[in-house]
């Protein structure tokens, strides 16, 4: 669904990306992982034209971002629904209408029929009770999952999550990584997630890929990431003391 050919791209005298070949499967939640600073958060923004790459191609359901009108960017961008790390929520506005809000722009819904819909995905997602609350009110998991909720309004096809689970408190973290999990596997959305949480990765991935050096050091299945002899994924893992089964 989203594919890595070759992509380089600096900053500066700074050669964040390298050469980075790299894919994520349709339908799965695939994980990139990385030491701070190893460059995941620009590998996933160039997916959906938030940076382009120097060089190399970047593909979307095999269209080609790299070249690609506003437009066309506008409707990958609705088609994969990028959720930031500090996830942004109108504060003026309810977390009901802040779901209902994008609906209206983008799905040309007036206010009842959007809020209606709103309602519904709140449910579904099982953040219906805080629909009435300002966002100040919630704690940052409950804003996580409010976004992941908006982000699904738009009836995406894959979602770009960057860290989704950072500076959560376990029980939060836990019940996002189940809400990831759970649009996965009901609605078959493709979730490629940038972390460094290991306690995630041993519960929901399905693939995972290691960013290292400008390049993806490893790839392959969860298991196998666990298992992996690669020195940069052992030193990454050496401090995870995490066993638990999926
Ligand atoms: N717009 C930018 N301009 C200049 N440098 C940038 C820009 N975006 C990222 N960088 C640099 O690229 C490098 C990789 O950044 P990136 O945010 O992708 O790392 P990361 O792997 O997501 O780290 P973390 O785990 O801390 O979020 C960093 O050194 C960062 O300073
Ligand atoms: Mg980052």
């Amino acid at each position: 669904m989203i594919r890595f050919e070759h992509v380089a791209k600096h900053f500066g005298n700074q050669n964040v990306l390298r050469d980075v070949s790299y894919c994520v499967p349709r339908g799965l939640v695939s994980f990139v992982l990385g030491r701070s600073g190893a460059g995941k958060s620009v590998l996933s923004k160039l997916v959906v034209g938030l940076l382009y790459s120097d060089s190399g191609s970047v593909f979307f359901d095999n269209v080609l971002i790299n070249t690609l009108s506003e437009q066309h960017l506008h409707d990958v961008r609705m088609r994969c629904q990028y959720i930031f790390q500090h996830a942004t929520l109108f504060d003026s506005l309810t977390v009901l209408d802040n779901v209902a809000l994008p609906i209206r722009k983008h799905r040309g819904l007036n206010v009842r029929a959007s809020r209606l819909l709103a309602e519904e995905q709140l449910a579904h997602l099982h953040v219906d009770d805080i629909a009435q609350q300002m966002p100040e009110t919630l704690g940052p998991g409950q804003r996580k999952r409010v976004a992941i909720a908006r982000a699904m309004a738009m009836q995406p096809d894959c979602l770009l999550l960057d860290e989704p689970t950072t500076g959560l408190d376990p029980v939060a973290a836990r019940r996002v990584d189940a809400l990831i999990r759970e649009v996965s596997i009901r609605e078959g959305i493709t979730c490629m997630v940038v972390s460094h949480d290991l306690v995630s990765v041993r519960s929901i991935a399905d693939n995972v890929a290691f960013l290292h050096e400008g390049s993806i050091a490893f790839q392959g299945k969860v298991e196998e990431f666990f298992a992996s002899t690669t020195p940069c994924v052992r030193r990454f893992c050496g401090g995870d003391h995490t066993h638990g089964n999926r």
